[in-house]
């Protein structure tokens, strides 16, 4: 099974490593989330996205050329956890173990800023390795579990344009594998009611000390007689938390352009956002973490949040501007 690659080594990218600003570290200790414009090839981006729909069978990719609107009819679908298509959503996570999605996403501009914001030593990624998916869900009935069997970027996820229906009231959730960042980077230009990625600022600082686990979300036991329970187990503080961040916001839906790059906390609100545009929202979605994660997510919540970060996170006065904040798309500014 495939080969393991260091980040970097196989970058394409005319884009050299990048260096955040003081503002930008700030930023993304306070809110919890950073958007870095024009941080990927556009080009390398292009290549990803013709890979996605060259992996279409040839009648679905037609009608989506034709007609990009969703849901998938009942033909079109595929329940395959590496290569899914069901409603609105068209996940493709082999593609996440490629060289062109390693390449883009865990090149040399989106590791520098990784490494930055968690200093340490970042975990390698293997090339051609398991996908997310390979081992279906994570309970019956569950969603797939991106800490099972990911050597890689989750995969490019896709959201169909909704059509004309009713919007639908935010939902938020945090993620309930151990990461450390995440980072999701646009393929194609995407406007603000476009499906963007869409996070609750500052609640990463609100949500972390309400999970029992400093990194894990407990899992309970799934029994068929017992179906009440099942999957991730939250506090009701936590779940409280929660209800309040969909009641009251504000979110911010992270549009841009194709080659912009959002990072988040792990324990960052966020949703992924409804699509009421007129073309697909196509993004490539990964996990960075610390060879030392292991140990790092066996300390209690008690502990700093900031404690397994870079010296210059922890530094950091949290301060920016009310320009900076206006550009990553915070409203009423900071
Ligand atoms: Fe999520």
């Amino acid at each position: 099974m495939g080969s393991t690659a260091r980040f970097g080594i196989h970058c394409v990218s005319p884009y050299h490593p990048r260096m955040l600003a003081d503002e930008q570290i700030a930023f993304f200790r306070t809110q919890g989330y950073l958007i870095v414009r024009g941080l990927l090839d556009v080009q390398a981006c292009e290549g990803v996205r013709a890979r996605m729909w060259e992996d279409l069978p040839a009648r679905v990719r037609d009608r989506l050329q034709a007609n990009p609107v969703g849901p998938f009819a009942p033909a079109e679908e595929s329940t395959d956890s590496v290569r899914f298509r069901q409603g609105y959503r068209w996940l493709n996570r082999a593609l996440g173990v490629s060289p062109a999605v390693i390449d883009l996403i865990y090149g040399e501009a989106v590791q520098s800023i990784a490494a930055q914001l968690l200093g340490g030593t970042l975990r390698a990624v293997t090339q051609d390795g398991v996908p997310m998916g390979s081992r279906g869900p994570a309970w019956p009935d569950g969603p797939v579990d991106p800490a099972l069997g990911t050597e890689a970027a989750r995969g490019v996820y896709c959201t169909l344009p909704y059509g004309d229906v009713p919007k639908q009231p935010p939902s938020c959730h945090t993620d309930g594998h151990p990461m450390q960042l995440g980072v999701v980077g646009l393929l194609a230009d995407i406007g603000p009611d476009g499906g963007a990625f869409t996070v609750w600022p500052g609640s990463h600082a609100r949500l972390f000390p309400l999970c029992a686990l400093r990194y894990d979300q407990p899992r309970i036991p799934y029994y068929d007689h017992l179906p009440s329970l099942r999957g991730i187990v939250h506090s009701p503080a936590y779940l409280a938390e929660v209800a309040r961040l969909n009641r009251d916001g504000p979110a911010v839906a992270c549009h841009g352009r194709a080659g912009d790059v959002v990072f988040w906390h792990h324990r960052l609100a966020h949703m992924a956002g409804h699509n009421y545009g007129d073309s697909i929202r196509e993004a490539v979605l990964a996990d960075f973490w610390r060879t030392d994660f292991d140990a790092l997510r066996c300390q209690p919540v008690s502990v700093d949040m900031w404690a397994d970060w870079s010296e210059a996170v922890r530094s950091s006065d949290g301060v920016y501007s009310a320009a900076f904040a206006a550009s990553q798309g915070l409203p009423g500014g900071v």
